[in-house]
């Protein structure tokens, strides 16, 4: 119970990674808000945490939407009283090649992913400094970010940015006691996933992979816990690659057996 009677907010969290971040926190005590442009799916997610004991919200924010951004930090304060833990993980997938990416593409992907990852955390930081305790910060980039795979110019540079607006959020927020982290997902089997990712993508992310396997959100949640937890303290502007090898490997030749998940 590292996370007892801290309240975590996950944006996001109806589904993949995010309600496993949500899951994997609930387990540790934390108090639970799903906030998620799909207002059902929020919902559910709540309810269904709230059979494991802890107090959860359900609730719809537009993480691209300041108001509704603002409205997403203010429901929480008023249902929990307070804001410790900040999980900023609600994005989109995109997978067009750079030749073909429309500008109308390009400007929805930067207003979620990286826009909508900006508001999130400066009205979330907001509320923590106000509070005077500190607090954590987690951000949800990827390794697109960091590697130029093809089909991701919109959505690695809006995970690039993330990185880079986290080592600044880190430096500025270090006074206030607030960590601020990145974890950068690999190759996870999501909804955003299967939907992205064909027969052809999956043996090209497997061919790079060391561990030869996707990923499971489960394994996204057990990183979070460490960096929402009071054992990472003194950990402040990194980013955890979650990612089975991925971008660390250089030439692997000979043969490569699938990890056990
Ligand atoms: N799945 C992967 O392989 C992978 C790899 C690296 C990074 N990521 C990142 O992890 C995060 C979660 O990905 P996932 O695979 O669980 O995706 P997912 O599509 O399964 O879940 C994303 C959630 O975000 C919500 N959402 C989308 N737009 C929103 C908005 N404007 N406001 C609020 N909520 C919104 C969706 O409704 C959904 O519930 C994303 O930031 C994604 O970029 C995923």
């Amino acid at each position: 119970m590292r996370l007892k009677d801290k309240t975590a907010l996950i944006t996001g969290g109806a589904r993949g990674i995010g309600f496993a971040i949500a899951t994997s926190l609930a387990r540790e005590g934390a108090n639970i808000c799903i906030a998620d442009i799909n207002a059902d799916g929020a919902k559910s997610a709540a309810a269904k945490l709230a059979e494991s004991g802890v107090r959860t919200l359900g609730i719809e924010v537009n993480v691209a939407d300041q108001p509704s951004v603002q409205a997403m930090v203010g429901g929480v304060v008023r249902h929990f009283g307070k804001l410790d833990i900040l999980i900023n993980n609600a994005g989109i997938g995109g997978n067009t090649p750079f030749l073909q990416t429309k500008l109308e593409d390009w400007n929805r992907t930067i207003s979620i992913n990286l826009t909508g990852a900006f508001l999130v955390a400066q009205a979330c930081a907001q509320q923590m400094v106000d509070q005077g305790h500190g607090g954590k910060i987690i951000n949800i980039a990827s390794l697109s970010g960091q590697r130029g795979g093809n089909g991701r110019a919109a959505y690695g540079s809006a995970k690039a940015g993330l990185e880079l607006l986290t080592k600044v959020m880190s430096v500025e927020l270090s006074e206030y006691g607030i960590n601020v982290n990145n974890i950068a997902p690999g190759a996870i089997e999501t909804e955003m996933a299967a939907t992205a990712h064909d027969a052809a993508t999956r043996s090209a992310y497997n061919y790079l992979i060391p561990m030869v396997r996707y990923g499971s959100p489960e394994e996204i949640g057990d990183a979070a816990i460490f960096l929402c937890s009071d054992e990472s303290r003194y950990v402040q502007g990194h980013t955890l690659n979650v990612d089975g090898g991925f971008g660390t490997a250089g030439l692997m030749f000979g043969g490569r057996k699938k990890t056990p998940s």
